[in-house]
Order: C-alpha cells, then structure tokens, then sequence
C-alpha cells in the first residue's frame, strides 16, 4: 500500500560534482514501482566537507546515502560495519544509517555491472577470458564480483603496470588474475573486454593493439554519456560484435543501493529504457 501520509523517508547522493546526477531520477522510479514514500537528491560537498555533509545529512533524518566521486575511499574510513564486498573494494557507494547510530557501508559498483553483463546484455561470463583496462578505484570496485562469475582468465591492463600488480596480489585469492602493460597486449583475443579507465572522460582511447576481439566479443565503457564513448566508436570499427556503455551498470548499481535500504530490488528495465529515452 502506498505510504502518503506520512514524511518521506529521505535518501540522497553526495558527490563533487553531483548536480548533473541521474540517481535522484532514478530513485524516483524506483519507489514508484512499490509506492514508497521517499526523498532523494543530489548533495554537493566540499572536497574537505564530506564528513560534516554526512553528519548534517543524518542529523535531518538521512536514512541512507549514495557516495560518489571523489568520497568514496572517505566513505569507506567513516563506516562502523562494511559488506564483505566494501572490504574488497576498499571503497563505499551506499551508506545505511542504522537506528542504533552505527554506519553500514556497501559497495553496489561490482555487482551493478555484472548485472548489466549477465542479465541485461545476457553475457554469460563464466570460462570467458575477459580484459579489464586500467587501475584506478573504479576497476577496484568491481575486481571481486567479475572473479566471482568464474571466467577463464582475468587479464589487468594499466598504463602504470605497477598499481594493475598491487590490484593482483589483492584479488589472485579469488580467481585467476593477471596484470600486463598495454604493450604485452599484441597477438591476445578475449571475449569480453571492460573499459575502466578514465580516458573516456578527456575523450582518449586507451593504447589498445588491432586484432583485441574474438568473433563473439562485447566491449563494455563503465563510462556513459549522451553518445557513445571514444573507447566504444574504436571497439565498433575494430571488431567488437556488441558495445555497450555504463548505464545499464549505473541503475543497476542504484536498484542494489534500493535493495540495501528497502529490502526489496526494483525493476531496472523500464528506467533504463526511461533513460535512454529521456536523457
Ligand atoms: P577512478 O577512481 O575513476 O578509477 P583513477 O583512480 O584516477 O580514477 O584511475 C584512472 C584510471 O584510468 C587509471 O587506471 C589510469 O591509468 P594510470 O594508472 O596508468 O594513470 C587510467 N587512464 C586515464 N587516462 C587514460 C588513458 N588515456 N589511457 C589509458 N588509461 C588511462
């Protein structure tokens, strides 16, 4: 039943920048489908002003908080009790207030990607060699969920090699990982290949070699904008049977956030379709 009468249960993201955030649209969607009572915006903190943000938020009757760029390593330092999947991570995108106080922190980023892959594109991941381009916290956050899926072989590629070898002495727990520079790339094919770099943002295309792609190959941008990325216009004319952008992964992080604080998962077809739509 519909929850009207009383105050919404409030909800936001923090970031810097956040105004262009899609998640307050999201979210709305999202609790339509049940009838929830919510709130969600988007908070813009100072660089240094996160942990005041967050008070502040909380101490106005936040019941749970997306974190992103650039607070989620801070995020990660200021919960009480982290997923296994934050701990691996070393990074937290969904705080949960808790009534006795404490900080719950998760991170969705892995598990919305591989989603996207498995259930929107349908891409079965297992016994597939997948590559995984750059280094950064992005990458990070989704290392455990990929490693999960079972694939042949997880291949680690950064232009500085030394931060893709620190990521591997993390993860080889979990699965079978390697980590190379973009130059031992050459004569190599996979089936699936996942841009996680920021290169997409500055317009560049990372130091890819011809030849990447097998037959029935996907690459994938974490990043997404209104057209497609630079990485997946050179995935289009080098091979890739399908490209897909970080869309489908962006709601499908955000459902996995609803699901921590509501306990149940929306829909995510329909928004995506909305969004494709809509902008
Ligand atoms: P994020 O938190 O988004 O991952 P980050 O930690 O700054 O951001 O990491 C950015 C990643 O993109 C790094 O792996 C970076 O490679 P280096 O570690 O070698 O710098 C990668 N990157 C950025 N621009 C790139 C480009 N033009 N080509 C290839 N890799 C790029």
């Amino acid at each position: 039943m519909a929850e009207t009468n009383t105050a919404p249960a409030r909800y936001a993201v923090m970031g810097n920048p956040v105004a262009h955030s899609k998640s307050p649209v999201i979210h709305k969607q999202f609790a339509h489908q049940f009838g929830h009572h919510i709130e969600y915006t988007a908070l813009w903190a100072d660089d240094d002003g996160f942990a005041d943000a967050l008070q502040q938020f909380r101490a106005d009757g936040g019941k749970g908080l997306n974190v992103t760029v650039p607070f989620k390593l801070e995020a990660f330092r200021l919960t009480d009790n982290l997923s296994e999947r934050a701990k691996l991570a070393g990074a937290v995108n969904t705080m949960r207030f808790e009534p006795d106080g404490k900080i719950f922190g998760d991170n969705t980023d892995g598990a919305g990607l591989v989603h996207d892959l498995t259930k929107n594109i349908g891409v079965n991941l297992k016994e597939k060699k997948i590559l995984v381009l750059g280094a950064g916290g992005a990458v990070r956050g989704v290392l455990g969920p990929l490693l999960r899926q079972h694939p042949a072989m997880l291949m680690l590629v950064n232009r500085t090699v030394a931060k893709a070898k620190d990521l591997v002495k993390i993860f080889s727990a979990f699965g079978k990982i390697e980590a190379l520079g973009y130059d031992e790339l050459v004569g190599k094919r996979f089936d699936v290949v996942i841009n996680g770099t920021s290169a997409s943002l500055k317009g560049e295309v990372p130091p890819l070699p011809l030849n990447l792609f097998t037959s029935e190959a996907i690459a994938y941008d974490m990043m997404y904008g209104d057209k497609p990325t630079p990485f997946m216009e050179w995935a289009m004319l080098h091979g890739a049977a399908t490209v897909a952008d970080g869309l489908g992964m962006l709601v499908e992080q955000a459902a996995e956030s609803y699901l921590l604080w509501r306990g149940v998962r929306p829909e995510t077809q329909p928004v995506i379709a909305a969004l494709r739509k809509n902008g």
